[in-house]
């Protein structure tokens, strides 16, 4: 069987993104399992619509492309606020719109590390009714990384083996939930 492409997005532009650093160990535990592509969103410009009549910009066009590739999202759901960061809305907007808007049907996971107790557990609750209007295919299961200043060094590499445990828990499920749905 074909390994599947996981496109991940990192919800936050900081060099070393807890969020980021997720997403980065998904990729170490999954290397022989998933193709990981970690998708920087640095040069998403901000949504306009008047940009999109003009024509897609050429990093919203890599990132669209990139979504279309894959046969699933893996998203690090930064919270700020009680809400995902305004990177990550922003990209779903970009990426939700016509023609062939690339999340139709595409199946995607949650994961998730804030300094606070509770993980984003409130950043995934939104990302999921977001990403249930541009009908995406949500998996139920959902790592929340709580108290993540401990748990990662100073570059936001994930050093705590109790929670890249819980992450490889989590990848297996999400795994197999991919193998049940395709990719979308
Ligand atoms: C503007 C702002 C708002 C924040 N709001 C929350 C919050 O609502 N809940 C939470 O757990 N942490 C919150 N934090 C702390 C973040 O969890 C922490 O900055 C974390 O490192 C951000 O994710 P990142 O490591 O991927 O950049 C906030 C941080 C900032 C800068």
């Amino acid at each position: 069987m074909t390994k599947p492409r996981i496109l991940a997005l990192p919800g936050s532009l900081r060099r070393a993104s807890f969020n980021r650093g997720l997403l980065v160990a998904a990729q170490e535990i999954l290397s022989e399992r998933a193709v990981v592509e970690i998708f920087s969103l640095d040069e998403i410009p901000l949504y306009n619509d008047d940009v999109r009549l003009a024509g897609y910009p050429e990093p919203v066009v890599s990132l669209r492309d990139a979504a279309a590739r894959a046969d699933a999202l893996l998203l690090g759901a930064t919270e700020y606020n009680f809400a995902p960061s305004g990177v990550l809305k922003n990209a779903i907007d970009w990426a939700s719109r016509s023609p062939d808007p690339p999340l139709q049907g595409k199946p995607f996971g949650l994961v998730g590390a804030s300094t606070g107790g509770f993980g984003t557990v409130r950043s995934q609750l939104a990302l999921r009714q977001i990403l249930l209007i541009v009908q995406a295919l949500g998996y139920p299961g959902s790592l929340h990384v709580s108290g993540a200043a401990k748990l990662f060094d100073e570059e936001g590499r994930l050093t705590d083996e109790a929670t890249r445990q819980s992450l490889s828990d989590f990848l297996d499920g999400f795994l197999g939930f991919l193998e049940r749905v395709g990719s979308g």
